[in-house]
């Protein structure tokens, strides 16, 4: 790392892909956390002092605390997200600090992340591979590890914004019915375009043999799936959250999993990240749990942060970010 220079001073809370980083270094002084964890607390408040722009992730704290530790140079704060629940967006709005995240260029690759714990959900893979390598492989059986069709099946997205609308796109193609709810309703022709029938949201729970979640993580959706949620979810059915862990009751869930009300859940996300290895919900055979990597393809991640720099770089100059959050007025 060279000296710090007389460029304005950013901060990037972890290695991010060098298509981001190089674009920053051609005009700021970058500091990265090399680390492979997030900076404790008390580093990243010694770190981000007098910094002008700050790229973070969504495991950092952004907060009055965080804020008042930049001091009043502050001119960006850049998630490497789309969501910012992470970030306190009042906080940042009462400085005049404008937030940015990357949406759009993630989008194929959550769908696709959906839809590959849809149907490994749907047919057992996880017990499918462990029963091979566990040596646990009889002979072919009638029986063994029968599944949920996903063809003809209904498919209910919860959020029905550009993650949710690719996911339906790649239901169309497996035949499924789709059904949408989501806060605020889109166009007829959106719902067209992919085959989506909007529905409430109960209607969605009872009527649908998999439910997709793809709100972000809010007061109002904290917990959304609870236990009157699942209650309401048909007997068999399948939950997958590609969104935040926060917006799903895991011990709801667990109960929901273990009783045999739910066939079985794929979650990307969990509360807390990251989900340590005695939770009751890696118990059960049913309930299949990556390390949140919905957007973890080379592509997708080299173009957040390209997206995150740009937005960077936009407030260093004092520019209108490419990519901002709306703040709220305060
Ligand atoms: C996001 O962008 O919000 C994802 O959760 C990480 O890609």
């Amino acid at each position: 790392m060279s000296e710090p220079d007389e460029r304005p001073r950013v901060l990037v809370t972890r290695e991010v892909p060098d298509a981001g980083l190089r674009l920053l270094r051609e005009v700021a002084y970058v500091d990265v956390w090399d680390r492979p964890t997030p900076p404790p607390r008390d580093e990243l408040l010694r770190r981000v002092k007098g910094v002008e722009g700050l790229l973070a992730l969504l495991t950092d704290r952004v907060d009055d605390e965080l804020l008042d530790s930049a001091g009043p140079g502050l001119r960006v704060v850049s998630n490497l997200a789309v969501g910012y629940d992470n970030i306190d967006l009042a906080a940042c709005a009462k400085r005049g600090i404008p937030v940015g995240n990357t949406p759009g260029v993630l989008t194929e690759a959550t769908a696709d992340l959906a839809f590959a714990l849809l149907l490994a959900v749907a047919r057992r893979l996880p017990e499918s591979a462990a029963l091979v390598t566990q040596d646990r492989w009889l002979t072919w059986d009638p029986l063994l590890l029968l599944g949920k069709d996903v063809s003809g099946a209904t498919l209910g997205i919860v959020g029905f914004g550009r993650i949710g609308r690719e996911v339906a796109r790649r239901a169309q193609a497996f035949g499924m019915r789709i059904l949408a709810h989501s806060r605020r309703r889109a166009s007829d022709d959106v719902y067209r375009e992919v085959g989506a029938e909007p529905v409430g949201f109960d209607a969605l729970l009872e009527q649908s043999d998999f439910v997709s979640i793809h709100v972000s993580l809010s007061a109002e959706t904290r917990h959304l799936i609870d236990t009157a949620a699942i209650a309401h979810m048909r007997p068999g059915s399948v939950l997958i959250n590609t969104s935040r862990g926060g917006v799903v009751d895991q011990a709801a869930l667990a109960d929901a999993l273990r009783s045999g009300h739910l066939f079985g859940a794929g979650l990307d996300v969990t509360d807390p990240e990251p989900m340590r290895a005695d939770d009751p919900l890696l118990d059960l055979s049913n309930c299949l749990v990556v390390p949140h990597i919905g957007s973890a393809t080379q592509r997708t991640r080299d173009r957040m942060a390209e997206k995150a720099a740009r937005n960077v770089i936009a407030g260093l100059r004092g520019e209108p970010l490419p990519d901002p959050v709306p703040l709220p007025t305060v």
